[in-house]
C-alpha cells in the first residue's frame, strides 16, 4: 500500500453512518473514494455523499455511492481532500485542477475538514512549489491580473491544453497563476487575493483545516487543530 492510500485510509475511519461526506479530488481523494465504496459493499456503511468535482462525482457515482448535488446541501459532516502543498501551521494549496470554488465551498461548509498527503506536499511556506491558482471573472481579469500586480503579484492567465485559447474552471472562471514575495505569511496573502475586485475564488486554504493526515515511508502522523 503506497502513502496516499494509507492515509486515505486512515480519513475513511471517521466516516460513521448517517454522515453526508464531501469527496475531493485528485489521486489521493480516489482512494479515500474507493474506501467508502468497499465500506459500503463489506460492512453496510449508510452514507450520502457530495463532490467537489464532476470526476470525483463519476466516479462515486460508478462505484453506487449514493450521491447529492453541492446546490442541495447546506452542511457536510466530514470533507476529506488532499492538497498541492500543506505549511506547518496546516494552511493548504489547492485548486492545480479546475474545481478549486467546490473544493474551498466544501472544506468551508464541513464540520470536520481533513486533508490527506503524502510528505511530499509538506511545505514550509505557501507557493514553495506551485504558482497560486486564482480563479478570476473572465471579463475582469485583465483588471484583477493589475491590482493582483501592484500588490507584488507575478503571472499569467493560464492556457488552456491545446495552448490556443485559456484555462477555463468548471465554474466558468479564467485562472491566473501568480507568485508572490515568499516572505508574505499566508494570512496576509489570503487577505490581500480574496480582497481584489474579480477574485472568485483561490488556491489558498487559509483556517479551514481541522486535520491533515500525512504518511511517509509507510508511517501515518494525525496532527488535529
Ligand atoms: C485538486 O484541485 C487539488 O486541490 C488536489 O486536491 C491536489 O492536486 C491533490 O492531488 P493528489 O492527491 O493527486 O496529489
Amino acid at each position: 500500500m503506497n502513502d496516499k492510500q494509507l492515509v486515505a485510509l486512515q480519513a475513511a475511519k471517521y466516516v460513521k453512518n448517517g454522515m453526508l461526506v464531501g469527496l475531493g479530488t485528485g489521486s489521493t481523494a480516489n482512494y479515500f473514494i474507493e474506501e467508502l465504496a468497499r465500506r459500503q459493499r463489506d460492512e453496510g456503511l449508510k452514507i450520502t455523499t457530495v463532490a467537489s468535482s464532476t470526476i470525483s462525482a463519476n466516479m462515486a457515482q460508478s462505484l453506487l455511492l449514493p450521491i447529492v448535488a453541492l446546490e442541495h446541501i447546506s452542511y457536510i459532516d466530514l470533507y476529506v481532500d488532499g492538497a498541492d502543498e500543506i505549511t506547518p501551521e496546516m494552511t493548504l494549496l489547492k485548486g492545480r485542477g479546475s474545481d478549486l470554488v467546490k473544493e474551498k465551498l466544501l472544506a468551508k461548509a464541513a464540520t470536520q475538514f481533513i486533508a490527506v498527503a503524502d510528505e511530499s506536499k509538506l511545505v514550509s511556506t505557501i507557493g514553495q512549489n506551485f504558482v497560486i491558482p486564482i480563479e478570476v471573472i473572465p471579463f475582469a481579469w485583465q483588471l484583477t491580473k493589475k491590482n493582483l500586480q501592484d500588490a507584488g503579484g507575478q503571472g499569467d492567465l493560464r492556457p488552456n491544453a491545446a495552448k490556443d485559447g485559456f484555462w477555463v474552471t468548471s465554474h466558468g472562471s479564467y485562472v491566473l497563476d501568480m507568485n508572490f514575495d515568499k516572505s508574505l505569511d499566508a494570512k496576509t496573502l489570503n487577505a490581500l487575493i480574496s480582497d481584489t475586485p474579480g477574485v472568485v475564488e483561490h488556491g489558498i486554504f487559509y483556517g479551514l483545516t481541522d486535520a491533515v493526515f500525512v504518511a511517509a515511508n509507510g508511517v501515518i502522523t494525525e496532527r488535529w487543530a
